[in-house]
């Protein structure tokens, strides 16, 4: 069993590995890991990336947004991220 955000970060695999550049291009040998690979892939994919897409363009037209407390982590053994980031919108 691998870690899939290691994984993603390989440094074999991925140049500047640690940057998160929007603009990466993936191609299959470059492949990010984030939703598996193989047979058992992960079914809603096309699901979660429409539903980051439209969140990435909402939040880019949106309001200006301000990180206003302390950010959660939440660390399992494959997923790693924010529990809570508390937010506030300013007009
Ligand atoms: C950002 C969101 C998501 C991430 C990062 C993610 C990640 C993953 C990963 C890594 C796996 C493979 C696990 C393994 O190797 O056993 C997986 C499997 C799966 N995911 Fe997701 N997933 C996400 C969202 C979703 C959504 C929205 C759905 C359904 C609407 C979904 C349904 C499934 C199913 C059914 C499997 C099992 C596939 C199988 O074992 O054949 N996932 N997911």
């Amino acid at each position: 069993m691998f870690l899939l955000g290691s994984a993603n970060r390989d440094e074999r695999v991925f140049q500047n590995p640690d940057f998160f550049d929007i603009s990466r291009e993936l191609t299959p040998e470059n492949r990010i890991m984030t939703f598996g690979d193989g047979i058992h892939a992960c079914l809603g994919a096309p699901l979660a990336r429409l539903a980051g897409r439209v969140l990435v363009e909402t939040l880019l037209e949106g309001p200006e947004i301000r990180v206003v407390g302390l950010p959660e982590r939440w660390a399992k053994q494959m997923v790693r991220g924010f529990a809570n980031l508390p937010v506030k919108f300013v007009d």
